[in-house]
């Protein structure tokens, strides 16, 4: 693993989340590009990276570079995506895999046809007690799942002044908040449980049909910070929140209910898995414990620690119990995944990591979901 170069495309909040994480586990970054040299550079210096690309067509020629990570805005990830997998080289792209589920289908097909390995970032499976309620509810431990449900809930677009490329639906997709975090949710629990959904009912919701550009850029989670002096009107067609009833290919019922504008939501994704047998509830914002529901005895709490969690689990645990492990960490181990898959050689090998295949279906289940609210109905996915 140690012996594969790496390229970033993106230098935003991504970029450097996804070097530093990377070098933990020693994979060497060898170069990066930004949306111009300026900015090359200043991620080049700022994270010690040997090379500044200055475009695209360079990452793609430098025959140092056998995985290109994708950390860009969501609309360049088909373009890229494809011309890395063309180039001959592995691809880990961000969330959502591309804009629609035509162009990651077509991904799907190349990644296939070129044998290289190609992974989307859901890192948030990765948490080590989600990777352990995984383990509860494929061995059987939780008996036959009936229900799932959970949110995903932010703070950060709840005013009209709140402002990122991701409210528009050219840069970011025609569904914001369930593209951006609601995927996370699914994939999550569908990780867990090996399940699929099926049928979707959604009810979406635009809070500011009109936001307050600032003139100039601003940087992903930083509103509150930065100081904002000029700024246009916008008309925003993109969901700030939503509801999706939800039924699983084993006839489970769910629900899920995403918002980017809850005050006082940071970053909370939280789930509620009913089986036959136990319940488990899991709070991102909490990261290092998770609810065991009981019916018969007295409900658990367990807190991470290597000592306590399965076989399978273990070694996506980077610290001893009581030593907590958060958001970046989530990174390491789904990068661990994917360069443990790349290093091992084995296409037949199943992958950790989330493969394009599910990120193709995160992005039809965000259709169907749009078609759904649109239409008033239940949508066969
Ligand atoms: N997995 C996660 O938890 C997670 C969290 C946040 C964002 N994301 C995803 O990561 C991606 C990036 O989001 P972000 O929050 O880092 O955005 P960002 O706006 O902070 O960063 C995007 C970066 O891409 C650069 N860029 C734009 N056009 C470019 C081009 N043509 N060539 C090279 N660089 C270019 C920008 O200058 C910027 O540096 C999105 O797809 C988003 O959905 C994932």
């Amino acid at each position: 693993m140690q012996n594969i170069k790496t390229a970033i495309i993106g230098a935003g909040f991504m970029g450097p989340a996804h070097t530093e994480a990377l070098r933990r586990l020693g994979v060497q970054v060898v170069g990066i590009l930004g949306v111009d040299q300026a900015e090359s550079d200043k991620a080049a210096e700022s994270l010690g990276i040997p090379k500044a690309y200055a475009s695209f067509e360079d990452v793609l020629k430098d025959k140092e570079v056998q995985v290109v990570h994708l950390t860009t805005p969501n609309k360049l990830h088909f373009p890229m995506a494809k011309a890395v997998l063309k180039a001959g080289k592995h691809v880990l792209c961000e969330k959502p895999l591309a804009m629609t589920s035509a162009e990651t289908k077509e991904l799907v097909a190349l990644a296939k046809e070129t044998g290289l390995a190609a992974g989307v970032n859901y890192n948030m499976r990765f948490y080590p007690l989600c990777l352990q309620a995984k383990d509860m509810v494929q061995t059987g431990e939780a008996g036959e799942i009936h229900s799932i449900v959970g949110s995903y809930v932010q703070d950060w677009l709840l005013k009209d002044t709140d402002y990122n490329w991701r409210v528009l639906a050219e840069e970011g997709g025609a569904v914001r908040a369930i593209g951006d975090i609601g995927t996370h949710w699914m994939d999550m629990v569908q990780n867990i449980t090996g399940l699929k959904i099926v049928e979707v009912l959604a009810d979406l919701k635009i809070l500011h049909p009109v936001r307050k550009r600032p003139k100039g850029e601003v940087e992903t989670f930083s509103g509150k910070v930065q100081d904002i002096q000029a700024t246009e009107n916008v008309d925003i067609i993109t969901e700030d929140c939503g509801s999706v009833l939800l039924r699983f290919n084993n006839g489970a019922s769910g629900n899920l209910w995403v918002s980017q504008a809850t005050a006082g939501r940071k970053n909370c994704l939280r789930y509620e898995i009913s089986g036959s047998k136990t319940a488990l509830y899991w709070d991102s914002e909490s990261p290092n414990e998770i609810w065991v529901g009981q019916r018969d005895k007295a409900n658990e709490r367990m807190l991470k620690d290597p000592g306590l969690a399965s076989d399978a689990v273990r070694p996506y645990i980077g610290y001893p119990g009581g030593h907590n492990e958060g958001y970046p960490d989530s990174f390491k181990q789904s990068f661990r995944a994917f360069y443990h898959f790349i290093a091992a050689g084995d296409p037949s090998a199943t992958p950790q990591f989330a493969t394009f295949e599910e990120g193709h279906h995160e992005v039809v289940l965000c259709e169907a979901i749009l078609k759904s609210h649109k239409e008033k109905k239940w949508i066969t996915v």
